[in-house]
């Protein structure tokens, strides 16, 4: 697994869209790219580059298809915490070429979440899979909705939220964890690492813990984002801030063997 560690956020969120950028333009256009997707506070400062690439016509999302992770249960589009209104306030509604018909979001209107899920899943496959899945995880670990003790080998289903998920993401939900939602749909961590590639963004002091579970912990349900270390092509790109909880010789050890990254 690489870990790409940035001084801080802004640094990780330019290596990240670069990445991105790069291995967009440098697809086939005989078939489109596609891209998974997260929401939360760590894939911002990567919209906002993609978009200046994509307006400044560097970039095109022409023949981008993109999944999204996950989706609150519950919440219409037009609700301001839905994740559907995230990615189109911070991503789509921004980009000059993006076509609608290649949003794929999950329903959390859903009223049978199962068939929803299922069919998620297959449209993926009728892609031929995800190109490259971007991903952020939560200070517990989890990876889309999937918290601590989901199976490393799950689709895209429905998920309770852990009460601590709740706590932390009431920031935005006027502080208060009764407003969450207390289901989700979510990919599952098999469909993550089905993906070709993988890239997971972690920053901040409060997610030094996990990045530490998920590259130095063993390989364990505890962490599901740990599931990461069995993939072939799994980046890390994490800030400074981050990596308080790793030994100093794996901090060392990323630092020296990537060094050409530190942009
Ligand atoms: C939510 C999302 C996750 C995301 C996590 C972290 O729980 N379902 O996909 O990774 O938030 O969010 P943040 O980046 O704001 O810390």
């Amino acid at each position: 697994m690489r870990v790409v560690i940035q001084e801080n956020y802004e640094k990780m969120c330019k290596w990240a869209a670069d990445y991105i950028a790069a291995k967009i333009n440098a697809h086939s256009e005989d078939r489109p790219f596609v891209l998974g997707l997260p929401t939360g506070s760590s894939p911002i400062g990567v919209y906002r580059e993609l978009v200046k690439k994509n307006q400044a016509g560097e970039l095109s999302f022409a023949n981008v298809v993109t999944f999204n992770m996950d989706e609150y249960l519950g919440l219409p589009h037009e609700h301001d915490q839905s994740y559907w209104y995230f990615m189109h306030d911070n991503l789509f509604d921004h980009l000059t070429d993006m076509k609608p018909e290649n949003i794929n979001i999950l329903n959390g209107m859903t009223d049978d979440p199962e068939a929803e899920c299922a069919a998620y899943e297959a449209k993926i496959a009728s892609y031929g899979g995800i190109d490259l899945f971007m991903g952020g995880i939560g200070v517990d670990g989890h990876l889309a909705f999937n918290e601590p003790f989901t199976s490393l080998s799950s689709r895209t289903g429905l998920r309770a939220l852990t009460t601590d998920t709740r706590i932390v993401n009431s920031r935005f939900f006027g502080n208060d964890p009764e407003k969450v939602p207390a289901y989700a749909l979510s990919v599952g961590i098999g469909t993550v690492t089905d993906s070709k590639e993988v890239l997971v963004l972690i920053n901040g002091h409060n997610k030094a813990r996990a990045l530490a579970a998920t590259v130095q912990g063993g390989v364990s349900q505890q962490w599901t984002c740990s599931a990461l270390q069995l993939h072939n092509a799994a980046i890390i790109a994490c800030d400074e801030a981050a990596c308080g909880e790793l030994t100093v010789d794996a901090y060392k050890y990323f630092l020296d063997i990537e060094k050409e990254e530190r942009l």
